[in-house]
């Protein structure tokens, strides 16, 4: 099986990952919108794409993107309401959402507030009925980002969730000892690994370390990271990295 196409571009810092980030994303929905007339999106949580965020809803960028044209989803949510400040929609809304940018009918948040089980069935649900019911739903774009335990989206090392093949999003239960983790729901491997594109972006010396381990190629399969079994076919993986990223790269 040919590998995915894997990009790997260290840029200085992270302002200019950010800016790397923005143009390619820019990028990528003028070209889905121009071919399919729409660009799917699902976004990552965390910290590090918030300053993406806020550049994708300020000039120049804000307007070139056709945001009647644009769906945005998200890759992972915690189970907690959209308002609450571990919600990756909270995030997004802060920084892009809450100027009114596109329509509210393309954006399709992970019902957090509801009970982890139920929020999975109601997200795969809206999945199913804007992506067909077809073998996966085709993202245009799925933004990830890297835990430092080599997670991303919200599948850990050694999840059930990394088995799944059949379902499109699952709840997570994961505990970081010594405290469980608030609940998720995430998309699993078969639609991350259906993706058009898959970007990751990786920021500051505290994933030096495991980001070198990441892109070195695993062992064995079953002793592979999260992050490890992202490989889309015939999609493209780039990895934007800052340089403290980056710093154990050989
Ligand atoms: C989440 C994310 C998760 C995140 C990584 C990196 O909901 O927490 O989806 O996968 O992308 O943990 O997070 P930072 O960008 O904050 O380092």
């Amino acid at each position: 099986m040919k590998p995915s196409m894997v990009d790997v571009e260290i840029i200085s810092d992270a302002a200019a990952l950010a800016e790397a980030a923005a143009r390619r994303f820019v990028l990528w929905a003028q070209t889905a919108v121009a071919d399919r007339g729409r660009f799917c999106v699902a976004l990552s949580g965390g910290v590090t794409p918030h300053s993406l965020y806020a550049l994708l809803c300020q000039p120049p960028h804000a307007g070139q993107v056709d945001w009647r044209h644009v769906h945005l989803f998200w890759g992972d949510e915690r189970c907690v309401p959209p308002d609450h400040a571990d919600s990756n929609f909270r995030a997004v809304r802060e920084a892009l959402l809450d100027r009114e940018l596109l329509p509210g009918e393309n954006i399709h948040r992970i019902p957090g507030e509801l009970l982890p089980q139920q929020a999975a069935d109601t997200y795969e649900q809206d999945l199913r009925r804007f992506f067909g019911g077809g073998d996966l739903p085709r993202f245009d774009l799925i933004l990830l980002g890297l835990g430092d335990d080599g997670h991303t989206a919200s599948l850990f090392p050694a999840s059930p969730a990394l088995l799944e093949t059949q379902r499109w999003a699952v709840p997570v239960e994961h505990t970081v000892p010594p405290l469980p983790l608030v609940p998720r729901v995430t998309l699993t491997l078969p639609v991350l690994n259906a993706a058009g594109q898959v970007l990751f972006l990786v920021s500051g010396a505290g994933k030096a370390s495991i980001l070198a381990r990441v892109l070195r190629p695993p062992d064995s399969m079953m002793e592979s990271l999260p992050a490890q079994r992202i490989h889309p076919l015939p999609g493209r993986v780039t990895w934007l990295v800052d340089r403290a990223a980056a710093s154990a790269l050989k």
